[in-house]
């Protein structure tokens, strides 16, 4: 398995490009089972998780081109690729395909909506908490669909298709938003969710799905509103840059010091986060396509954070900012609402020599003047680059291993780091 080492102590200085967003990449990639059509998306980023959702949509019947580069060439970034699910051949998404990736039981909800039917094994729990899937059962079954679990799967049906209707969340979900957008589309007549996820992501989901023919409106907003249409086309659109990617190498310069300009992304997808490390001391600037970091001299601040679905400070950016906090000027308190048990990065930030007390839902982060190189283990993907962030700022030599969370959800990231002065290097094994 391979492994990333770091020798800790150089400032960040220069440019990284953003590449698009894997969590906007998925879910239009399961869009594409909507139409007969071919739905180009651009701007795919080469990840570990894009590659295993284009083989789990290849079992169903989905084909794929990529233009220019093959898919198993040199890592390029944005990629354009070609969905074409011109017949669905199979219905069932296999255990075997389910378990590796959760995303994938999104295709529930268009293969609900185009075939009428649909077998999804549950996921089951991984890493960072049970993660249930209460939410997509409720709002499927409120489109008219009988929902049925059988031995670990979920067996869904909607004889002669799914019927629009108003469905109000109890709690907000990011993929059951997805997913009730994707069938809803298909659906006879209106849908209207309340309290529905406002990331960017939905936002990018929803104009793509207009693009190929879908009537929604009030994506962004708590209430989504979907006029069901008979069929959908194909389309082109281009995925969103990674909003997470972005403040994850935010962070990484408010750590190590530096200037640093994030180019082909945007400051606004990340306001909550951005007005985080201002408080912390890093200047955040706009530029034309980017966003520019820069940390000279002064301190890190404490500043405590308490995670929040969007527009709030995001779950995905939790355990970075943490890596942060661990050298600040003082205490710190950070709460994850999102997850239940998101600070597996806890014991191995420790291991650098951090100080964090765990107490339920909330961390209290003693900042200390150095953290020293060891042995860590990535234990998520988030949690992986908080470790990478903290070896960036470890006097001598930081080892993390078990890299492949890390290879599922950042591209290119050792290449992006040591262009800007960092010194880390991949130990294939
Ligand atoms: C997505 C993101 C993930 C991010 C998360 C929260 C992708 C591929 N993944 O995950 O990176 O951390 O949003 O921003 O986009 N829940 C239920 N019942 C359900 C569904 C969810 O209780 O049926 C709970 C979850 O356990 C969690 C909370 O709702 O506590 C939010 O989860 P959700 O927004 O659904 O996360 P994902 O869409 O899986």
């Amino acid at each position: 398995m391979d492994r990333i080492r770091i020798r800790g102590g150089n400032t960040l200085n220069g440019t990284i490009p953003i590449s698009g967003a894997k969590n906007a990449a998925l879910p239009l990639m399961i869009a594409s089972l909507l139409t007969d059509d071919t739905l180009t998306l651009e701007n795919v980023p080469h990840l570990a998780d894009v590659e295993q959702l284009i083989r789990i949509l290849g079992n169903h019947g989905v084909d794929y081109t990529v233009s220019g580069k093959r898919l198993s060439s040199t890592p390029a970034s944005g990629r354009t690729i070609h969905f074409t699910a011109r017949t669905i051949i199979d219905t069932t998404a296999p255990y075997e395909l389910v378990s590796k990736m959760r995303a994938s039981f999104w295709v529930i909800g268009p293969l609900l909506a185009r075939m009428h039917k649909a077998k999804v094994s549950l996921p089951g729990g991984c890493a960072i908490g049970t993660r249930p899937v209460d939410l997509f059962i409720d709002g499927l079954r409120a489109l008219g669909a009988t929902m049925d679990i059988e031995g670990g799967y979920i067996v869904a049906e909607a004889k002669g298709g799914l019927v629009g209707n108003r469905y109000v969340f109890p709690k907000v979900s990011v993929g059951a938003t997805h997913v009730m957008m994707m069938a809803a589309s298909l659906a006879k007549g209106e849908t209207v969710i309340e309290n529905a996820a406002r990331e960017p992501e939905v936002v990018d989901l929803a104009t793509c799905l207009n693009a190929m023919g879908a009537k929604i409106t009030g994506a962004g907003t708590p209430t989504i509103t979907i006029e069901g249409v008979t069929a959908l086309s194909g389309a082109r659109h281009r995925v969103l840059p990674d909003r997470i990617e972005t403040g994850t190498y935010a962070m990484a310069v408010a750590m190590t010091g530096g200037d640093v300009t994030l180019e082909q992304t945007s400051a606004d997808l990340l306001s909550s986060a951005f007005n985080v490390l201002r408080e912390a001391g890093a200047e955040v600037t706009s530029v034309p396509n980017g966003v520019r970091i820069v940390r000279n001299g002064g301190g890190i601040h404490p500043v405590d954070v308490v995670t929040d679905p969007f527009p709030g400070f995001p779950t995905d950016l939790q355990a970075q900012f943490m890596a942060l906090m661990t050298r600040a000027s003082g205490v710190s308190h950070i709460t994850e609402t999102i997850f239940e048990n998101r600070f597996m990065h806890v014991q191995e930030l420790a291991r650098l020599g951090a100080k964090i007390h765990l107490s339920g839902q909330m961390a209290r982060i003693e900042g200390v003047p150095r953290l020293a190189g060891a042995q860590v283990m990535a234990t998520d993907l988030r949690a992986s680059v908080s470790l990478v962030i903290a070896g960036l700022v470890a006097e001598g030599e930081t080892t993390v291993n078990r890299v492949y969370h890390l290879d599922r959800g950042f591209e290119r990231l050792e290449e992006k780091l040591v262009a800007c002065g960092a010194e880390v290097e991949r130990i294939s094994s």
